[in-house]
């Protein structure tokens, strides 16, 4: 039984990290941002609606976000746990995802908040080179991050649930670190 958010700035290794974990835990990952990639590759309605926000590195609505969660949760296979990955991303999400939770019986065990410095994101997320990796937008990433994100580190702290784990050196070595902060959680 696993039921983390993975939080961390865009490139920081949440997506990485994740796979790792469900390979190791068995419960699945559930990320907002291969969702809507989805919703776009369908072309549905609210991909559509999605892909303007996601071009800019801006956050899509939350009414949008909440709502693939809110039914992604409901699937039994999340009965065991979950690894949520990019979710949440705001005050609002966060507050959105502890009601659905507590609805279910299902509260966090702890919240992974990956530590990376800014410039080491810019060169990793370069040369993976997804459409919104260009320069522009991953500035513009970090700082959307900066301004509605970071305050959920505060948020977790205050709840007792935040395990900073420092997210540099290997993809195995960061990956110990989290298995030790969640053996401690
Ligand atoms: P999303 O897909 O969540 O993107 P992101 O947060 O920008 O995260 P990334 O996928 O870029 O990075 P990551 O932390 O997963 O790192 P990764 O493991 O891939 O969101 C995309 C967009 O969707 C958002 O901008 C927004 O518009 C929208 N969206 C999504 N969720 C939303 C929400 N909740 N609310 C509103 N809007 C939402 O690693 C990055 C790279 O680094 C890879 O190439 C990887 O190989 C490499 N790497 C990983 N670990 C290491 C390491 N230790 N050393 C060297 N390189 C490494």
């Amino acid at each position: 039984m696993l039921k983390i958010v993975l939080l961390g700035a865009p490139g920081s290794g949440k997506g990485t990290q994740s796979a790792k974990l469900v390979e190791e835990y068995g419960v699945p990952q559930i990320s907002t941002g291969d969702l809507l990639r989805h919703a776009v590759s369908e072309q549905t309605e609210l991909g559509l609606e999605a892909k303007k926000a996601m071009d800019a590195g801006e956050l899509v609505s939350d009414h949008i976000v909440v709502g693939m969660i809110r039914e992604r949760l409901n699937e039994p296979d999340t009965a065991n746990g979950f690894i949520l990955d990019g979710f949440p991303r705001s005050l609002a999400q966060a507050e959105a995802l502890d009601e659905m939770l507590a609805e279910l019986g299902r509260p966090l065990q702890c919240v992974v908040h990956l530590r990376v410095d800014n410039e080491e994101i810019v060169q990793r997320l370069l040369s993976r080179g997804r459409e919104d990796d260009n320069e522009q937008t991953i500035r513009n990433r970090q700082s959307v991050y900066q301004e509605q994100t970071e305050p959920l580190v505060a948020y977790y702290e205050k709840q007792g649930l935040l395990k900073p784990v420092a997210g540099v050196g290997t993809v195995d070595d960061i990956f110990s670190r989290i298995k030790t902060a969640l053996n401690e959680a």
